[in-house]
C-alpha cells in the first residue's frame, strides 16, 4: 500500500531548472514578483525571510509601550503571538466563531479596551468570513488591524485578496503553503502612516533605502531593525512557483470539493460545510460612517481541509488508524494561552478554540492527491468506532 503524505512539493524540479543564472544576478526576479503582488492589491510589499518575520516588523512599528493590549486568536501559530510578547504589552487571546477557527467581531469586542492597540486575525486555511467586519470594528475603536494571512495567498473575501483588509499583512511562503520559496515571506504595509518605520527595520534598522535611491551621501544607524530580506535564490524560486498559483489553487479545490462532496452533512464535517454555503452565498456588509471595503463571496484557496471530531479520543483514534492505512492527517494548534509559555498571560474563556483544540484533523490535500483512498479510509475508520 503506498503512503500518503500530508503534503507534496509541486513541480520543484521545473521551479529549479527555469531560473535563469543571468536574471538571478541582475534585479528581474525581484521585479516580477513585486509587479505580481502589486497586481494583487499589495501596493507597498516587502519580500521577507518568512511570516513570522513579516509579523515582527508590524509589531515593531506599533510602538508599543508597556500596558499596551494586543489581541490575538487562542487557536493559531505561535507566531502570530510571539512578535508581540517580546514588548512588555498584554496579550489578550481571543476564541474562534463557534463553527469556524477564526475570530470573529463578536469574540474580539468583549477583549476591546482603552489600551487596545492592535488586532491580529488569521485566515484559518486561507478562508475569510468576517474580515471587513473586523476592519470595521477596529477602526470605530482606532485599533490597528493585523492580518496574519499566513495560509491565504490567493484567497478574496468580495474583489479583495485577503492581505489587502488590515493596515498591515503577513504571508508565508514556507514549503508547506499552496506556493511556496521554502522558507519565506510577505509584509504588506497597508497604511502609508507605517511605511518609513517598516522600511527602516527592514534595512536592519537603517536609512539605507534613502540612501539607495540617492537621496543620502551614506546611509546609518536610525532604529531598532534587522536582517529581514528574502534570500535571492528564494525570490527567483518563487517567481516561478507564483506562475503556478492558479493553476495549484485550482487543483487543491478539486479535491477540496471532493471531500466535501463526500463528507457533507457529517457532524464532523462541520468546519466544511460552512465554508462551503459561504463560498457560493454573497453577503454585503454596510455601514455608511464608515468607509470599509465591502466583504461579498468567499474565495478560499483549499489550504486545509479540516474535520473536527466531538473529542480528542475520537480524534486519536482516527488519526491513528489513518496513520495505519498509510495516511498522513494531522492535527493543528493548541490554545496558546494554554500552553506552558502562553500561561503567564492569564487565563481565557476560548471554549471554540479549545474543541478546535481537541478535534480538529486535517486531512492530506495537494495536487496529484489519490484522495478516494483518503474518502474511503475516513469512512471505514469512523463506521468502526
Ligand atoms: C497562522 C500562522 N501564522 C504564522 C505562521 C508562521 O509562518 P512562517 O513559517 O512563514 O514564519 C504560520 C505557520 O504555518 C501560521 O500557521
Amino acid at each position: 500500500m503506498n503512503h500518503i503524505p500530508f503534503h507534496k512539493l509541486y513541480k520543484t524540479t521545473e521551479c529549479y531548472s527555469a531560473i535563469d543564472p543571468e536574471k538571478l544576478a541582475s534585479n528581474d526576479y525581484h521585479n516580477e514578483l513585486n509587479h505580481s503582488f502589486s497586481e494583487m492589491g499589495f501596493k507597498n510589499h516587502f519580500l521577507v525571510d518568512s511570516c513570522t518575520r513579516a509579523l515582527e516588523i508590524a509589531a515593531h512599528c506599533l510602538g508599543l509601550q508597556k500596558d499596551d493590549e494586543v489581541i490575538v486568536p487562542a487557536y493559531s501559530y505561535v507566531s502570530t503571538a510571539n512578535v508581540f510578547a517580546k514588548y512588555t504589552c498584554q496579550l489578550k487571546f481571543a476564541d474562534s466563531q463557534e463553527s469556524h477557527p477564526n475570530i470573529s467581531a463578536s469574540t474580539v469586542e468583549p477583549l476591546i479596551t482603552q489600551k487596545t492597540k492592535a488586532v491580529v486575525a488569521i485566515h484559518y486555511g486561507g478562508y475569510s468570513n468576517e474580515i471587513a467586519e473586523l476592519r470595521l470594528l477596529c477602526d470605530k475603536h482606532g485599533i490597528i488591524l493585523i492580518e496574519d494571512n499566513a495560509h491565504g495567498i490567493g484567497a478574496k473575501s468580495g474583489a479583495d485578496y485577503l492581505g489587502t483588509f488590515g493596515h498591515f499583512a503577513a504571508i508565508s511562503f514556507h514549503q508547506s503553503k499552496n506556493i511556496h520559496s521554502f522558507t519565506g515571506g510577505l509584509l504588506a504595509v497597508n497604511d502609508m502612516r507605517f511605511l518609513p518605520a517598516a522600511t527602516e527595520y527592514f534595512y536592519k534598522g537603517t536609512n539605507r533605502a534613502a540612501f539607495q535611491r540617492g537621496d543620502l551621501p551614506f546611509y546609518e544607524w536610525t532604529s531598532l531593525g534587522n536582517s529581514c530580506e528574502m534570500n535571492p535564490m528564494a525570490v527567483a524560486f518563487l517567481a516561478q512557483q507564483i506562475g503556478l498559483l492558479q493553476q495549484i489553487n485550482e487543483q487543491r479545490l478539486k479535491i477540496w470539493n471532493s471531500y466535501q462532496q463526500a463528507f457533507e452533512g457529517c457532524v464532523w464535517n462541520f468546519v466544511a460545510d460552512g465554508i462551503a454555503q459561504k463560498h457560493t452565498q454573497s453577503s454585503l456588509l454596510n455601514d455608511s460612517s464608515i468607509t470599509v471595503k465591502e466583504s461579498g463571496k468567499m474565495q478560499h484557496n483549499a489550504h486545509i481541509y479540516p474535520l473536527c471530531f466531538p473529542d480528542e479520543n475520537a480524534r486519536l483514534q482516527i488519526e491513528k488508524t489513518l496513520k495505519e492505512q498509510q495516511i498522513a492527517g494531522y492535527t493543528h494548534y493548541h490554545s496558546m494561552h494554554k500552553t506552558r509559555f502562553g500561561k503567564q498571560f492569564g487565563d481565557f474563556q476560548t471554549p471554540n478554540a479549545d474543541k478546535f483544540t481537541r478535534g480538529l484533523l486535517r486531512l492530506p490535500i495537494y495536487p496529484g492527491l489519490a484522495y478516494d483512498r483518503v474518502i474511503e479510509a475516513v469512512f471505514d475508520v469512523y463506521n468502526n468506532l
